[in-house]
């Protein structure tokens, strides 16, 4: 049976008024839907194409032996023109069996940002992914995905809040940090599972022992409702699955600096690789900052400004509060201190470090890939293919190769074309200079043994 919103409350009476009930004849959503129904002379298979709900499931609701979910409501209203008569009703409903069960409403996404710029395709290809949600049997699932400081968390929570604005997820919005890329301190399932269920209102002694039994749990608690998940960080896909939720009412945005290879063929998911911004939005980025005003003054210092840090937004943004904080007069005297390439990796304001966000990945990689990445900063121009790679570095073709692959997994290179691979300017100097620590140079480390040093002009480059 329908559990009803107790009689009489506004809600429900301003939806009867809504839907032509008779005032003062309290229905249940069942009888007013089956009367609007008819009234408009729908058939239930008709209606049932209108809103794409199977005809069985509409019945059930019509009956009162199933409850209406939010997204069915809304679907109703479309079909029958009702306004948001029937999503009323269904939030009332829902309210009230939230109040039973002691459901909290998770309200967890942190501020967006107040100079949020560009990403405006991006944007469009997460609402997207929001389209027909509730009319599909898969949960949607988007991996943002990129380097380190890219913006990844910057577009997930504004998208986030934009999605909520237009009425989206209205049970709630939940943000868990997991702490990647390092699969040793990222984490682990069982406890983020702990504070899922904690944060939507579990009391401790329902809260399984097994990791599995959380999951399941958690999705219990997901079932029919229309919430939003936003995974942040994750290390690799291993860490995400235990968490989707199983009701097409939610959806889920993973943001990871892994493509997370292993999630796309077990989950319904969407790949949302995030490039660094493009110039005008670098230099807009920075005179959001800095001041129109002063950005303004000279643009041409602006642009070299974004230039030197490689249109990253976390470099941006870092250098920009160098010059509101006032240690650089402007921004031509910050672009002339940073031109030497080592330099740019210092930036900092206070804990955020751009060379901490680079090492975190460079931590994270086998050990074979972590002496491929130092010595790819010894490389010569911008291309990259595997004769090069393996030269410098001493590996043989094919364990370079897949080095590679796993480098480009973890977004420290980027695949140009069949043969090549990118680094961005700023993972270079920053792979140069681990190759130039003592025991960080690739010819020398003996990462699996072999203690190969076959471009010694290189190695000494690297002194
Ligand atoms: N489009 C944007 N507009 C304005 N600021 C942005 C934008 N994208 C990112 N930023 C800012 O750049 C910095 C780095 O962004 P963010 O933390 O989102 O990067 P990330 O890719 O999630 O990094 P990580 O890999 O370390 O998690 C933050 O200060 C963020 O607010
Ligand atoms: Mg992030």
């Amino acid at each position: 049976m329908i559990r009803e919103p107790a009689q009489g409350s506004s809600s429900t009476q301003r939806a009867q008024e809504r839907t032509g009930s008779p005032a003062g004849t309290p229905a249940t959503f069942g009888q007013l839907l089956r009367a609007h129904r008819t009234r408009r002379g729908l058939s239930l298979t008709r209606f049932a194409a209108l809103v794409h709900f199977d005809p069985g499931h509409i019945s059930k609701v019509e009956t009162g032996k199933r409850s209406p979910s939010v997204g069915f409501a809304k679907a109703c209203d479309r079909a029958l023109h009702a306004g948001d008569a029937f999503t009323a009703i269904a939030s009332a409903l829902e309210a009230a069996t939230r109040r039973q069960q002691g459901w909290v409403r998770p309200a967890q996404l942190p501020a967006a940002k107040r100079h949020f710029v560009g990403r405006h395709e991006d944007l469009r290809r997460l609402d997207g992914l929001l389209q027909g949600r509730e009319r599909r049997l898969a949960v949607p699932v988007a991996v943002v995905n990129g380097p380190p400081g890219v913006g990844k968390t910057a577009l997930a929570v504004q998208w986030a809040h934009r999605a909520v604005q237009d009425g989206h997820f209205p049970d709630g919005q939940l943000f868990v940090s997991l702490q990647g890329p390092e699969p040793d301190t990222a984490a682990a399932p069982f406890d983020v599972l702990g504070d899922l269920l904690r944060a939507v209102g579990t009391p401790p002694e329902r809260i399984p022992a097994q990791r599995d039994q959380r999951a399941a749990t958690f999705r219990s608690y997901l079932h029919g409702r229309e919430m939003l998940l936003v995974l942040d960080n994750a290390a690799d896909a291993r860490q995400i699955r235990p968490l989707l939720p199983g009701s097409p009412g939610c959806a889920v945005v993973v943001t990871s600096r892994s493509r997370l290879p292993g999630l796309m063929p077990l989950v319904d998911a969407v790949s949302l690789p995030l490039p660094e911004l493009c110039q005008p939005e670098a230099a807009q980025l920075i005179g959001a900052v800095i001041g129109q005003v002063r950005a303004d003054a000279d643009p041409g210092a602006v642009a070299v400004l974004a230039e030197r840090c490689g249109r990253l937004p976390l470099a941006l943004v870092l250098a920009a509060e160098r010059i509101v904080s006032r240690q650089h007069r402007s921004a031509e005297a910050l672009a002339a201190e940073l031109k030497p390439r080592q330099a740019r990796l210092n930036l900092a304001e206070g804990d955020v470090v751009l060379r901490d966000a680079f090492e975190t990945s460079y931590k994270a990689l086998d050990e074979q890939s972590a002496r491929v990445f130092r010595g790819l900063g010894l490389l010569p121009g911008h291309l990259i293919d595997v004769a090069s790679t393996a030269s410098v570095t001493g590996v043989p073709p094919e364990e370079a190769s897949l080095s590679l692959c796993n480098l480009a997994a973890a977004h420290l290179v980027q695949r140009h074309d069949e043969r090549h691979y990118r680094m961005h300017d700023l993972l270079r100097a920053y792979a140069a200079d681990l190759a130039g620590r003592p025991n960080g140079d690739p010819g020398r480390a003996t990462a699996n043994g072999r203690a190969a040093d076959p471009m010694p002009a290189l190695n000494s480059l690297a002194a």
